[in-house]
């Protein structure tokens, strides 16, 4: 079977969906940006800070590319991850795209207080996260082959829905 790719903004549960997930369909999990820290030996915020982003973009694009030759595994991309052609491209080969999709103050309430997303590491969080949101929502749905409102239920009700629509 092709891969299930989960895409959708920080604090769309990517993580927490897929290890779920990988568990109901016995499959294989991974996430990118786990990879991507055990590659550098340091964490994404460091990278960041140390490098900047378009070293973690390079970083992410190659991690990418290497998941994307998995088999029978979801693999959890970073939010910023197919906002790249490329990688949309490689994840495509093999994969099916389900995004995670919920409204800006639900994402918000959920990471307004976290300290690993160095993305909202600025004076005014908020209106960055609301413009990043805007920016790639057009692309999280245009590149779906399926979507699944995650605003509200559990990560085990999420998980049953997207089986459900899998007809797995
Ligand atoms: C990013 C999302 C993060 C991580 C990095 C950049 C983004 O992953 O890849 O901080 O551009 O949205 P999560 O979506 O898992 O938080």
């Amino acid at each position: 079977m092709k891969n299930l790719v989960l895409i959708g903004f920080m604090g769309s549960g990517k993580s927490v969906v897929g290890e779920t997930l990988a568990k109901k369909l016995n499959l294989s999990f991974i996430e990118t940006d786990k990879l991507i820290e055990n590659k550098s030996g340091i964490s994404i915020n460091e990278i960041f800070e140390k490098e900047g982003e378009p070293f973690f973009r390079t970083l992410e694009k190659e991690t990418v590319k290497d998941a994307s030759d998995h088999q029978n595994t979801v693999i959890s991309v970073g939010g910023g991850a197919i906002l790249d052609e490329d990688n949309v491209k490689s994840l495509k080969r093999n994969g099916f795209f389900i995004y995670l999709k919920a409204p800006f103050t639900v994402l918000y309430d959920r990471i307004k207080e976290s300290t690993n997303r160095p993305l909202l590491a600025v004076h005014n969080p908020e209106d960055k996260m609301q413009a990043l949101l805007e920016a790639r929502q057009m692309t999280y749905e245009s590149v779906a082959d399926l979507v699944i409102d995650v605003s509200s239920e559990t990560p085990e009700e999420i998980t049953e829905k997207i089986v459900k629509e899998l007809k797995y």
